[in-house]
């Protein structure tokens, strides 16, 4: 017998973090891995957290989060159309907690998920993790690498239970548009189905059609558990502050099982997060406006490097740049550019075998940072 369980050696570990390990002791580093903003959290919010701390509240908090914060998240659904109220929202530490708390609730053994291959790398972890069954569904560059609702429809099997949709995505910067939207939740409805919906890059949307939920359209919110946070759209990563708003039975039961795990939030961040929420919106315009910049920077970089192409991605801050015509494959792409030019990107296939034939770089970062690394690139591509 081992101390470590079967189902723990299953579990992958991330290519993100293998990749990140690999340029340790390299010098004169450009890194496109990394997906957090490089910004600092703005100062009102930074100010609220402390001032928090600083009277004194050090304790636990209620489970579900301070009333003020799921009042204010809340608020900010209704502000969209959507509504939900306090009893429907959870406070929890960062989306990943939620993520697994909200697998933890609807999932049973052995439950089937439809996930998007390529997709962020956590969610096939997390669903092994609670047992249930990853079912990879390839979304395609035609398709802005976004489902297919056939290929969604064929996947289906009598022990799916749901689908996890993750709009702005990780790792492709493609957003789904209304009406595929709406395919998924006839689909959903028709085979009785829930849905997950990762909403964390909602906000860094880069045309002007308006962000839509799948939770908007008629019976959908019943049947959906919407994630969200702080981490990105106001560059709060280190807070691990994040919130879902899904139907009351089902938020309780979440709550039940964060005493499990987290117990509550710290008090002094949630205060940070009521101050993201009802403060000015200027700092994160300025975040988007500098993202809007970096973003057309690199896709124009890549489109520009011979055998290499880069859907325009419609949101969050990610390119996902098409090498395949290089004639290597994504591991090997990544790997020798970093060690022939000493840029980070991460293998397409660090999210999936849907994957192959892409890398996935992320533009929070500087534009000087922006501007090497393509140099990099095309020297390296021009070395082949
Ligand atoms: C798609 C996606 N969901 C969730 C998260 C996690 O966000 P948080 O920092 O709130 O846990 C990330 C972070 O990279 C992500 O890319």
């Amino acid at each position: 017998m081992s101390f470590v369980s079967e189902k723990s050696k299953r579990i992958p570990g991330s290519m993100i973090r293998e990749m990140f390990a690999m340029q340790t002791g390299m010098e004169n580093v450009v890194s496109f891995a990394l997906g957090e903003p490089d910004f600092t959290a703005p100062k009102h919010v930074i100010d609220a957290t402390v001032a928090s701390f600083q009277r004194g509240e050090t304790h636990y908090t209620p489970n579900a989060g301070i009333p003020a914060l799921r009042e204010a998240v809340a608020k900010s659904y209704q502000d969209r159309g959507l509504d939900y109220k306090p009893n429907e929202i959870l406070i929890g530490a960062g989306a990943i907690s939620l993520l697994c708390l909200a697998c933890t609730a609807c999932l049973d053994i052995g439950d089937e998920v439809l996930l998007p291959d390529p997709g962020w790398a956590n969610y096939k972890g997390l669903m092994m993790q609670v047992g249930a069954v990853p079912v990879p569904v390839k979304v395609k560059e035609e398709n802005g690498f976004m489902y297919d609702v056939d290929d969604l429809r064929a996947a289906i099997t009598p022990k799916t239970k749901m689908i996890l949709i993750n709009s702005p995505s990780n790792p492709t910067g493609g957003v789904a548009s209304a009406e595929n939207l709406r395919q998924i939740a006839d689909l959903a409805k028709e085979k009785n189905l829930y849905i997950l919906a990762d909403e964390i890059y909602r906000e860094l949307l880069w045309d002007d059609e308006p962000y839509t939920s799948i939770a908007s359209f008629p019976g959908m919110k019943d049947r959906t558990v919407v994630v969200d946070g702080f981490s990105k759209k106001y560059a709060m990563t280190g807070f691990r502050l994040a919130y879902s708003a899904a139907p009351e039975e089902l938020t309780v039961t979440m709550t039940k099982l964060l005493e499990n795990v987290l117990s509550s939030v710290n008090e002094g961040v949630q205060w940070g997060g009521v101050a993201a929420l009802t403060g000015s919106q200027d700092c994160v315009e300025e975040m988007k406006r500098q993202y809007r910049r970096r973003r057309e920077l690199i896709v124009h970089g890549l489109n520009a490097i011979d055998k290499i192409s880069c859907m325009e991605p419609k949101g969050a801050f990610y390119a996902f740049a098409n090498i395949s015509r290089t004639g290597l494959k994504s591991w090997d792409f990544a790997i020798r550019l970093l060690q022939e030019k000493h840029v980070v990107v991460v293998p397409g296939t660090g999210f999936g075998e849907g994957g192959e034939g892409f890398v996935r770089l992320s533009y929070a970062t500087s534009e000087e940072t922006i501007r090497e690394g393509l140099k990099r690139i095309n020297e390296f591509v021009e070395s082949l």
